[in-house]
């Protein structure tokens, strides 16, 4: 079975996939790790962003066990990496990875912006998850006061707004929610609740599964 999730910075999507996963025993995901580990990686280098070639050679390479999750999950890590997610250079070349992590023989849970609309849209279950932008900036608030980053909410809500606005904004695989993704709105759930809800939906296809559709082809150069 292959679980997609995707949805807004901070909705809870990250930590929703990580529990259903563990529920389900089934391989996890976050692929704006990979996004982020790119970004990372050309901060270090000191390779400009809009360098898209030099950008895609770092996400034909990266391994993520080089780095630190607590620094690639840094608030400036995050931006940059909206920023490289942008090129489509660097998507092609994180394609494969992603492909086939979602076609493990044991299935997966993937999350992201375009796991069930580019990366798996043969997906079992598509799951969009969303919160209103000032419920997610209290979240993230919390999350980088609680790292040591001196942040104030009112700036967190304006770079949630402007992070939003480059993802689904972007040329290619823009986010968005898949035609039949079932939705989750996560403003007033808390993790406990999202997990219940999420578990109904999967356990409700397992019932009735859909028809599937094509799997996956790599975006063309
Ligand atoms: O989910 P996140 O905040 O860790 O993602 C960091 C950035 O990576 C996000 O701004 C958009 C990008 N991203 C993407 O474009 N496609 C994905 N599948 C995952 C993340």
């Amino acid at each position: 079975m292959i679980i997609a999730l995707d949805g807004t910075t901070s909705s809870g999507k990250g930590t929703l996939a990580k529990r259903l996963a563990a529920y389900y025993h089934l391989p996890h995901l976050d692929t704006g790790l990979l996004y982020r580990a790119v970004a990372k990686s050309a901060l270090n280098k000191g390779i400009d962003f809009a360098d898209e070639r030099e950008c895609a050679l770092l996400a034909a390479h990266i391994d993520l066990a080089e780095f630190d999750e607590r620094e690639l999950r840094s608030a400036g890590v995050g931006a940059a990496a909206s920023v490289v997610a942008s090129l489509a250079a660097v998507r092609r070349a994180l394609f494969e990875l992603q492909r086939k992590f979602a076609q493990q023989k044991v299935g997966a849970v993937l999350d992201g912006r375009d796991i069930g609309t580019v990366i798996a849209p043969d997906a079992d279950v598509k799951l969009w998850v969303d919160a209103s932008v000032e419920e997610r900036a209290r979240r993230r608030f919390k999350e980088l006061s609680s790292m040591g980053e001196s942040v104030t909410e009112q700036n967190v809500l304006l770079q949630l707004e402007e992070r939003d606005a480059r993802d689904a904004q972007r040329k290619d695989a823009p986010m968005k929610p898949a035609d039949d993704a079932v939705w989750i709105d996560t403003t007033r759930m808390d993790p406990d609740a999202c997990l219940a809800k999420a578990i109904e939906i999967v356990e409700a296809h397992k019932l009735a599964p859909k028809e599937k559709k094509a799997p996956a082809r790599k975006p063309k150069s």
